[in-house]
């Protein structure tokens, strides 16, 4: 917006200076790869530029969205009033308004506006699918490095007490009752089979957590890391397999070129569902993908140069089933509009004197995990998150995670969005099973007798298959493995997280996953992007 108001002349010469300076590295997405990736490479010394196509969400990075009873806090930093976030005006600002499913364009990406869910994850979702040099004891240095900054808690109060706790109470003895496990998921990441735990969240100093609040500030301290908001980027500048600049469009819809140093590498962070439009706009991916690009008006690099990968194919994600419980308690949900009006005056007292409260705590109140095994022999994992949905309704969101064998495939419309060409859930005979037996399972143990529950909404196991959602949990469109895709392999990025048949391109976020984790998926890209950071910066061209 800022450019608008000025002179042309003065536009003009901003444009000219920002044309004139050149960065070792570019980093396209404000993601928390993105924000994890930019920042490791500053700290290396290199001149990085960080471009963000969304606003900043915090008072710190330029949010006017503030409290009515804090003018230094807005809603997403409230770890209480995350479950309120989607129903207020900046979750339409925030959420990205060309790609399908959900997807944040705001500075942070998903993490700014998700539930905090933080699970650290299991040594075996490394270990099943990715390739050599990214097994658990390779990223564990990684996942300390993370941990050290942002490491989720499960005790967020500062007075040491946990809050509203009756239905982790109602639900720990029907699960106690099964004969399942309490576990700690941060200190135990590898239970993760008929186990119950405290949920982990993305919290720290009574604040929602994230590379905002953790990395962010440390980059911003060094005077050759510029951050840019508003700034989308269209396309990447490239002369044959050499990148050599990008093209980026303001919020006012003007067009500018930014460039690379000689040696420099450009890193793209946009995200599962928008990375691979960045690279179907520069001439990389499905040749389909790319025809359709040019359509969408975008200056391709010449045919000879178009690198045929298999972008946008295997989209995995973790389907979402809900199970809905009366269990009769007197438990509910938290009132939220009484926070944002401040009236809820005792929780506010609280929160803001002494950083403790149930505003301090995130949305769940429980998290499961189990698993199963079908009979291809495959073994799939599940995770309950469990919230108070009205009193005493407690609402599951059944994610099935890890294991699952389904895929799906991402692409582009002639209006520029993403758009899913095939859906990634359920698409295996092996996947059906393992769903429709652990839903079986679950609906007759929550059923029985002796427990007084009763299933509302959806009242049998078909009823509860069918109300598959997303799981937001987005990976795998550029995907990385040794086979490399030009030669028919399925991957679009090597074990450097380098682009096949690119000299200086990167990936660095969810896209690059080549599995599903077994818990929600904001930890391990973050894992993935220390780890991305650490092998970029140790490749030599
Ligand atoms: C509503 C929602 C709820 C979720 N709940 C949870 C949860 O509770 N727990 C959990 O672990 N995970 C959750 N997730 C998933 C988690 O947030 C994502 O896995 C994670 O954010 C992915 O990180 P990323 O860096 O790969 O991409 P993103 O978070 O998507 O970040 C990409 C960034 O790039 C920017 N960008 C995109 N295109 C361009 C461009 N062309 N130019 C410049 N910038 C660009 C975007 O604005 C964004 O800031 C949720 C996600 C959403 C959307
Ligand atoms: C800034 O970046 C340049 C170019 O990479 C580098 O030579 C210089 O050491 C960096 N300076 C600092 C203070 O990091
Ligand atoms: C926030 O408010 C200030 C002062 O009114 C204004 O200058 C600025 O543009 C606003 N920022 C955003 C992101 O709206
Ligand atoms: C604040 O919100 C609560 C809950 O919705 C409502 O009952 C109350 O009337 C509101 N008070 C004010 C002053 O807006
Ligand atoms: C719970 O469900 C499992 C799987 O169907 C079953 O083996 C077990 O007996 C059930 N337990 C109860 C208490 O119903
Ligand atoms: C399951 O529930 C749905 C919706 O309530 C209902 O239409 C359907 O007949 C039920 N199926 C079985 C097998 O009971």
């Amino acid at each position: 917006m800022r450019l608008v108001s000025l002179s042309g002349l003065t536009a003009l010469t901003l444009a000219m200076k920002a044309a004139a300076s050149t960065y070792d590295y570019i980093v396209v997405g404000g993601g928390p790869a993105g924000i994890i990736t930019a920042e490791r490479l500053s700290e290396a010394n290199k001149k990085v530029l960080l471009l963000e196509r969304g606003s900043g969400p915090t008072v710190a990075t330029g949010s006017n969205h503030t409290l009515t009873w804090d003018d230094s806090l807005t809603p997403i930093d409230v770890p209480g009033l995350s479950s309120a976030v989607g129903g207020l005006d900046l979750w339409n600002e925030y959420i990205c308004d060309d790609t399908p499913g959900y997807s944040a364009c705001v500075l942070g990406g998903g993490v700014t506006v998700n539930y905090m869910v933080f699970v650290h994850p299991a040594a075996h979702d490394f270990n099943d699918k990715w390739p050599r040099g990214w097994k658990w004891k390779d990223v564990a240095p990684a996942a300390k490095r993370l941990y050290k900054r942002n490491s989720g808690t499960t005790l967020p109060s500062e007075d040491g007490q946990r809050y509203d706790q009756g239905l982790y109470s109602t639900l720990s003895g029907f699960f106690s009752k099964l004969g399942w496990k309490s576990v700690d998921m941060i200190k135990q990441p590898n239970e993760k089979h008929e186990v119950y735990s405290y949920p982990s969240w993305n919290i720290k100093d009574s604040l929602r957590a994230g590379p905002v609040r953790t990395y962010l500030p440390l980059a911003e301290e060094r005077d050759n890391f510029t951050l840019r908001l508003q700034t989308k980027v269209i396309r990447l500048v490239r002369s044959g397999s050499k990148v050599t600049g990008v093209e980026v469009e303001n919020s006012a819809g003007v067009r500018e070129i930014i460039k690379l140093a000689k040696s420099g590498r450009v890193v793209l962070s946009a995200g599962a569902l928008s990375t691979p439009r960045v690279l179907f706009n520069s001439g990389i991916g499905p040749k389909a993908q790319i025809q359709t690009a040019k359509k969408t008006g975008v200056t391709l690099p010449p045919k000879k140069d178009w690198i045929e990968l298999p972008v946008g194919k295997n989209l995995k994600d973790h389907p979402i089933f809900s199970i809905v419980v009366n269990t009769g308690e007197t438990w509910g949900p938290l009132d939220t509009a009484s926070v944002l009006n401040g009236t809820s005056t005792t929780n506010i007292n609280l929160y803001e004197d002494k950083a403790s409260g149930v505003l301090t705590q995130g949305r769940h109140r429980m998290i499961y995990f189990s698993s199963n095994v079908a009979s291809d022999g495959i073994t799939r994992y599940y995770q309950g998150s469990c919230a108070a949905s009205a009193q005493g309704v407690v609402t599951i969101t059944q994610y099935m995670t890890h294991g699952l064998t389904s895929t799906g495939v991402l692409g582009l419309s002639e209006d520029g969005s993403t758009v899913f060409e095939q859906s990634p859930y359920l698409q295996t005979a092996g996947d059906v099973e393992a769903a429709t037996s652990f839903i079986q399972g679950m609906v007759d143990n929550i059923t029985d007798a002796s427990t007084g529950f009763k299933l509302q909404t959806y009242t049998n196991t078909s009823a509860i298959l069918g109300s598959l959602t997303s799981g937001i949990h987005y990976t795998g469109t550029a995907k990385m493995g040794t086979d490399d895709g030009r030669k028919g392999g399925s991957s679009v990025v090597d074990t450097n997280a380098k682009v096949y048949g690119m000299d200086n391109l990167f990936i660095s976020d969810a896209s690059i996953h080549p599995d599903l984790p077994t818990g929600n998926s904001q930890t391990i890209v973050m894992v993935v992007a220390e780890m991305a950071a650490a092998k970029i910066l140790a490749y030599k061209s």
